[in-house]
């Protein structure tokens, strides 16, 4: 039996130990903040900074580890785990600048599939963002961190930018952080999730595709958050995405695989998730993760009927072969704090769950102090339903929401219509 590392504390961590519980492993889990679902099935649970897993006493014992969030991803943590023998299921920060630096995978796109790039300018220097503009189009532009930002730092004009000004400021203030900003073309479609398994001899293996909701309100509109929800259907696709489209995506992670391992030397391994777009120009890549998605973790986790240590086993050792799923669609809602996400979000606030919940629960950014569950600035809970087809997996999950209690919301349209 392996006893396992398990580094981060949210819903995708959540989902990630409950697969690796069901199939035998024993969970060791550091934390930055105590996951109340984390730590019940762990055998150990530490807290502490995410990126400080080689401090962990008795390291010795651990089998493998495995990193959840991007962060320590980006800090070296995997690199750094190896170097103490320790290997890990996650990227090396080389190979996960493909996530780290939209930059990086813009430009190892257009060296490897110009077509799946929208028209993009990199700017290094505050003079050249007025003519970078005016190349792209104020009226089209998509202003892109080149660093991580949890999934909110991505602004589009008219929606989240209105005037040349504030693209100004924002852009310089990227420029200031990051060094460089994206400036790229508003693209029109309709978005879906390809995760992949990649063991460290460059095999991959895909999961179901999911599809989620990035914007904070009903109706598809207001700031981009981390998520307020996914869904995936029992058939494993997407109505709207053929197989030729997935094909395309498919081509166009495992040239990003190689093209990543031609560049640095280092294989990447792991998982790697890539959002796309669909457009009428064909398929686009929107980003690319070097990590589970959160959600889409709990849309494939829960529905794996392969063991998730073997599949980790097998990523390091280089000897994947095809899991398998369930055939079952999943929906998967968040719960998060009144305000979310802004600065007026209503943290540190108890939250209660009243009656049985027949869904999957999920804890992601809460914490536990006295028996009560309390609200941070972020997602606080995911509600997973499952059923044999959208419908059912989606009551499944609304059936639920309303035991939930406290100062919270959530988005009342994931997966309706479609
Ligand atoms: P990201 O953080 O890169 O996933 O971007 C967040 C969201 O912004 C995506 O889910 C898209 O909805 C939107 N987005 C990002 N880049 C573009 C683009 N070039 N065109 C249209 N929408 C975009
Ligand atoms: N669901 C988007 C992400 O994990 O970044």
């Amino acid at each position: 039996m392996s006893r396992v590392l398990l580094i981060g504390n949210g819903a995708r961590e959540h989902a990630i130990a409950a697969a690796l519980h069901k199939s035998g492993a024993k969970i060791w889990s550091l934390m930055a903040r105590m996951n109340p679902g984390i730590d019940t099935l762990s055998e150990r649970s530490f807290e502490g900074n995410l990126g400080q897993a080689e401090s962990i006493p008795n390291l010795e014992k651990i089998d493998y580890a495995i990193v959840g969030p991007e962060a320590p991803l980006a800090e070296g943590l995997v690199d750094r785990l190896e170097t103490r023998g320790i290997s890990a299921v996650g990227p090396s920060a080389k190979t996960a600048r493909l996530e780290t630096s939209k930059v990086y995978a813009r430009l190892l796109l257009q060296s490897i599939q110009p077509e799946a790039n929208p028209r993009f300018q990199v700017v290094k220097h505050i003079q050249d963002l007025d003519d970078a503009i005016d190349r792209i189009g104020l009226e089209d532009l998509v202003i892109k961190p080149d660093g991580l930002t949890g999934g909110k730092g991505v602004k589009l004009f008219a929606e989240h930018v209105h005037s040349r000004d504030e693209v100004l400021i924002y852009a310089e203030k990227m420029i200031r952080r990051d060094g460089s900003v994206i400036f790229e073309e508003k693209m029109r479609g309709t978005e879906f999730t390809v995760q992949v398994l990649v063991d460290a001899n460059g095999t991959v293996e895909s999961m179901p595709l999911v599809r989620d909701f990035k914007r904070a309100y009903d109706g598809d509109i207001g700031p981009n958050t981390g998520s307020m929800g996914s869904y995936s259907r029992e058939s494993h696709g997407l109505g709207y995405v053929t197989k030729n489209d997935l094909d395309k995506s498919l081509g166009i992670l495992k040239h990003a695989i190689r093209g990543v391992k031609e560049n640095t030397g280092e294989s990447y391994k792991g998982i790697l998730y890539g959002q796309f777009m669909k457009t009428p120009q064909g398929i686009k890549v929107i980003e690319f993760n070097a990590r589970f998605g959160d959600p889409e973790a709990m849309n494939v986790l829960s529905i794996l009927d392969s063991s998730m240590d073997e599949i980790c086993h097998r990523i390091l050792d280089g000897t994947l072969k095809r899991p398998s799923f369930l055939p079952l669609a999943t929906v998967c809602v968040y719960i998060v704090p009144e305000g979310y996400p802004g600065n007026g979000v209503e943290s540190d606030q108890p939250i209660s769950i009243r009656g049985e919940i027949g869904s999957e629960l999920y804890y992601a950014s809460v914490y536990e102090r006295n028996g009560t569950v309390y609200t941070t600035g972020s997602r606080a809970i995911a509600l997973l339903g499952k059923g044999h087809s959208v419908r059912e997996a989606r009551t499944a999950a609304y059936e639920d929401i309303d035991k939930i209690e406290g100062r919270i919301r959530y988005r009342s349209d994931i997966a309706a219509n479609v």
